[in-house]
């Protein structure tokens, strides 16, 4: 069971995390939508803005509550999040809080506590919890309509799938929260974020231009790291955690160096591509929480 303080910083450290993740979420799909779907499009505005507004509560939460690691991450904001952004909301004319960005950069180890309450913290995972199985479900109607042709989007099913795999493990985390239990399961995770790295350069190399060859090839060399990795733990009967563990935390390292150099290179447009500048933060934000679970920031 969790002691007080592990559920406040356990829950404002995952809820910072992922609440940023959601909302960005519903702008991918927001904007991946033809005209004619002004439902979905209303939908996905209703997701994002009630994230921002969960995400907004946990922020300022936040001060003196998370943990030093997380903080330390740069899973909920990087340096670029704010320019990402600035460009991503001129791009599309969909307004970001950027207050809220502000907020969770200035966040530092030293902040002074507010007084919060446990109902407060409880409140925020079950609202978390109650919207995101919303999602959910939002994302499993579009895909089934995406896979049976009965509506268009400019994006691949793959990435409605990818997402809808990461708010299925915020739901579960935030319910392994709400029944006061740590969320173990590191084998489990560590396949499942493999997963998703290997699809993040997956999407990258599908949405470089053509002409973007060398950068093509390192996404697709990455993106088999993590499939090679995750096909030989899957084999073995009794695998060795600690060397999983050990391989997964050196491909998630290059690929981090990778997201972080293609996210400057779209920020300076110097990049050919079809990557919205807040999508290449976001997977970097990914890296960066994947890290994180891994250990790189324990000492
Ligand atoms: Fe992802």
């Amino acid at each position: 069971m969790l002691s007080l303080s592990e559920y406040i910083t356990i829950s404002l450290d995952t809820n910072l995390f992922f609440l940023r993740i959601m909302k960005e979420h519903a702008f991918f799909l927001e904007i991946a939508f033809m005209q004619k779907e002004d439902r979905c499009i209303d939908k996905a505005k209703y997701f994002r803005e009630s994230y921002e507004s969960l995400l907004s509560e946990a922020a300022d939460m936040a001060p003196g509550r998370v943990s030093r690691k997380a903080v330390k991450s740069e899973q909920f904001v990087t340096c670029h999040t704010m320019e990402a952004e600035e460009v991503s909301s001129c791009f599309t004319c969909i307004p970001f809080n950027m207050s809220i960005t502000r907020k969770e950069l200035s966040l530092s180890p030293n902040d002074r506590r507010r007084p919060l309450s446990e109902q407060a913290v409880t409140s925020l995972n079950k609202r978390a919890y109650k919207l995101t199985l919303e999602f959910i479900e939002f994302k499993e109607m579009l895909l089934n309509r995406v896979l049976d042709c009965s509506m268009f989007m400019a994006t691949y099913p793959l990435l409605i799938d990818h997402i809808t795999k990461e708010a299925r493990l915020f739901a579960k985390r935030l319910d392994t929260l709400l029944r006061g239990m740590h969320f173990r399961d590191l084998l489990g995770q560590e396949i499942f974020w493999n997963e998703r790295m290997e699809e993040h350069m997956e999407f990258v190399a599908g949405l470089l231009d053509p002409t973007e060859e060398p950068l093509i090839c390192d996404a697709r060399n990455l993106a088999k790291l993590f499939d090679n990795l995750n096909k030989k733990v899957c084999k073995e009967s009794r695998p060795n955690i600690n060397s999983f563990t050990k391989e997964s935390l050196d491909a998630t390292k290059k690929v981090k160096q990778f997201k972080n150099t293609a996210t400057n290179l779209v920020l300076d447009c110097k990049l050919r591509s079809m990557i919205m500048p807040l999508l290449a933060d976001h997977i970097l934000r990914e890296a960066n929480h994947y890290l994180f679970i891994l250990g790189a920031f324990n000492s």
